[in-house]
């Protein structure tokens, strides 16, 4: 809701009548952290702007981005629909028309408006048309799924694995690779379960979204919704070993006899688990590599049992952990291809492409 639309309806009152929560602020906190502008309009199917005045259609053609409203729709990437209403003489006038006309070239579908008398008392064009109308607009052009949706699960981000209540070890891994992978899955019609270690970035609006901590727990976490999936994706940084010991309690530097050696002990290995098991779905690994990327990639592929793996070279300064762009080199056992460096968003949709080609050929031999 806009705060002119506030002015109409207030939004507690929306949202007892609609059952969904009513976002209002482009920086409120609350809504920040569980849903941010940019995870809304992610989040989104398509956008419908019923009703636009005027004053929001000229925002919309210049591209300004001063509210919730009109941030959302420059971020938003699904089909945009916008039903007018406003007087008539406003309708009409030039600079209205252009306006229209811009966003028209923009891509944006207009509903109406209709014709008719209205709350001013005049008569003419502008009447918002009747919201059966703008839903029969937009159901419309729903595209019909004709297949069951392709089952997917990816893991992302790190792992923590505790020493004491308050520290751990992990690393630098951001979920960005892992959260563009599935908003990409997502993008393709596919049902995503996504498992994800601690990260700060909003996550995109998958079927299933699982938070945990440790590589034991992500472990158990894919092995629990394992079942029926075609496809797994190991994008997370899971942490090889974890302390031998977890001290309940925190360690104190001045302890006596203090044993400053760190015992480790081997994390299951996640994906070469989903690789060995007897129903195996079509399983992707990544390899993350500081040097000789070619050979440790291949030599993961085959000692995991994967279908694929995608290396990338990481680094302090090469990019990989925690960037906003990456490069990777793709292996499955009878090939290989490389996708050179862009957004992660971008290498996302070319790695998906990949993976599901290569799923479909090896399900139809
Ligand atoms: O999250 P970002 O900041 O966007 O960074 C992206 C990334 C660099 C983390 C990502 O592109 C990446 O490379 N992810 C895999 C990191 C990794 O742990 O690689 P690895 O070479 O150590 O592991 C090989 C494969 O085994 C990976 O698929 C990993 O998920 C999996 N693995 C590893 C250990 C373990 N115990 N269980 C596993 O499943």
């Amino acid at each position: 809701m806009t705060h002119a639309a506030c002015q109409f309806v207030t939004p507690l009152c929306f949202q007892a009548l609609s059952g969904h929560p009513v976002h209002t602020e482009l920086l409120d906190s609350n809504q920040e952290q569980s849903m941010g502008h940019i995870h809304l309009a992610r989040w989104a199917d398509c956008l419908v702007i019923a009703p636009a005045t005027a004053n929001r259609m000229a925002k919309m053609a210049q591209g300004i981005a001063d509210d919730l409203l009109s941030t959302l729709y420059l971020a938003a990437e699904c089909p945009v629909w916008l039903a007018p209403a406003m007087n008539q003489a406003m309708w009409r006038h030039p600079a209205t028309q252009r306006n229209l006309k811009t966003l028209q070239e923009d891509g944006v579908k207009i509903i109406g408006p209709a014709s008719g008398e209205q709350a001013c008392g005049e008569l003419g064009p502008g009447r918002l048309s009747e919201p059966s109308e703008i839903c029969a607009a937009v159901l419309a052009s729903k595209p019909v799924q004709t297949e069951p949706a392709l089952k997917i699960l990816i893991t992302a981000g790190p792992t923590r694995e505790a020493l004491d209540p308050v520290r751990f070890i992990s690393n630098r891994s951001s979920g960005k690779m892992g959260y563009a992978l599935a908003s990409a899955a997502i993008a393709a019609g596919a049902e995503v379960t996504l498992v994800s270690g601690p990260v700060n970035i909003p996550a995109p609006a998958v079927k299933r979204l699982i938070q945990v901590e440790s590589a034991q727990q992500m472990h158990d976490a894919v092995m629990a919704n394992i079942a029926n999936q075609a496809i797994v994706i190991g994008c997370a940084a899971v942490a090889d070993y974890r302390p031998a010991q977890f001290s309940s309690q925190k360690i104190k530097k001045t302890e006596q006899n203090f044993d400053s050696s760190l015992q480790l002990t081997r994390n299951p290995d996640i994906i070469a688990s989903v690789a060995a098991l007897d129903h195996r779905p079509f399983t992707v690994g990544f390899a993350a590599e500081t040097q000789d990327v070619e050979d440790y990639a291949l030599s993961k592929l085959r000692s995991k049992g994967l279908d694929m793996i995608a290396a990338n070279q990481v680094g302090l300064t090469a990019g990989g952990f925690d960037s906003e762009q990456n490069a990777l080199k793709v292996f499955w056992p009878e090939g290989e291809h490389d996708l050179g460096m862009t957004d992660k968003q971008t290498l996302a949709k070319q790695l998906l492409a990949l993976i599901i080609e290569k799923y479909h050929e090896k399900n139809s031999t």
